[in-house]
């Protein structure tokens, strides 16, 4: 980690304010918008993620059919996650994001590496092995109940659920939980053997599960997608649905990254042309958030040379 808290194509730079204005023009947006998309599908085919096969594979899966099925009619939909994410004009909330979900997953990992010739098999991995690192240091002893929050397609899930059934020797209760319906769907059609016990569609600000439920929450590259108001919610749930001793985990983009600092300008304005809460999250001080809601914070830690894991524990 460097000495600078975060990139200067965040928050209130001029810099930042600079980029700002360039996404904030249609045209350019526009524009830009179709060369992340380009760039992120190139990219991944090139280093072979199917990228184009897995969506025609999803497309003819019969997935569609289980949306309804998959939707709580009583969610309401934020503001804030209704506006234009990752390239997408309905942002998570239709089949293209829900059917590419994968694919970008995998490309994204092999993005923390770009100078080694490693499979995204690897890549994921290594990028999952770094987090369950830090929370074999952190979780209790005896892990029964992990919720994952932004479950997406379940990639993140399937691995925790993977690495505590490995670590207590024993099936444990991993729930996924998203606020895309789209995703969720896809999740269960991908988690072939019923792994997971439920997939849920809810709000991670009010996920409906009891009261002192869970072991371990997580948030896996979710809280860069939120305003900090959103994040704060969440946590206070995260507490609220831990026992305590139970852990809230956290894995995302770490402002101190030298990799993230100096991002070359095009690559750093088609990030932010594609997460509307970058600057928000940049110039947050998540560990000050958690403590506000009661956790006692353990650690901020880099898991690999993009991303940071944070932890804090529910007090007894
Ligand atoms: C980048 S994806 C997470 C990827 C996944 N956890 C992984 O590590 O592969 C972010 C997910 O968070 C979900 N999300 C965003 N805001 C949410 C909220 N308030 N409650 C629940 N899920 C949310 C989105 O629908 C999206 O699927």
């Amino acid at each position: 980690m460097t000495n600078k808290l975060k990139p200067n194509w965040t928050g209130d730079e001029l810099l930042s304010r600079f980029v700002n204005l360039l996404i904030q023009t249609k045209p350019i947006y526009q524009v830009m918008k179709r060369q992340a998309r380009q760039v992120m599908i190139k990219t991944a085919e090139k280093n072979g993620v199917p990228w184009r096969q897995t969506y025609q594979e999803l497309e003819e899966s019969g997935a569609k059919g289980l949306l309804e099925d998959m939707t709580n009619p009583n969610v309401v939909y934020p503001d804030y996650y209704k506006m234009p994410f990752h390239a997408y004009e309905e942002g998570n909330l239709c089949w293209q994001a829900a059917f590419e979900a994968s694919s970008a997953t995998k490309a994204m990992g092999l993005r923390v590496w770009p100078k080694e010739n490693i499979t995204w098999e690897t890549a994921q991995s290594r990028l999952r092995g770094g987090f369950h690192q830090v929370l074999d240091q952190y979780s209790p002893e005896t892990v029964k109940d992990v919720l994952d929050i932004g479950c997406s397609v379940g990639i993140s899930t399937l691995a925790l659920h993977h690495y505590y059934c490995q670590r207590q020797a024993m099936k444990i209760r991993t729930v996924g939980l998203d606020l895309s319906p789209y995703m969720l769907t896809v999740a269960k059609t991908t988690d072939v053997q019923g792994e997971i016990s439920e997939w849920i569609h809810a709000l991670g600000e009010d996920t409906g599960m009891p009261d002192n439920s869970f072991d371990v929450v997580t948030l896996q590259f979710v809280i860069h997608e939120l305003p900090r108001q959103a994040t704060r919610q969440i946590f206070q749930e995260a507490r609220r649905v831990l026992r305590s001793g139970g852990c809230l985990a956290i894995v995302d983009n770490n402002p101190r990254s030298p990799v993230i600092q100096n991002l070359p300008p095009a690559l750093f304005t088609l990030m932010k042309s594609t997460e509307p809460w970058s600057d928000d999250y940049y110039t947050f001080d998540v560990e000050a958030a958690m403590q506000s809601v009661g956790f006692q914070y353990k650690t901020t830690v880099a898991s690999d040379p993009r991303h940071r894991a944070i932890v804090g524990i529910k007090p007894s």
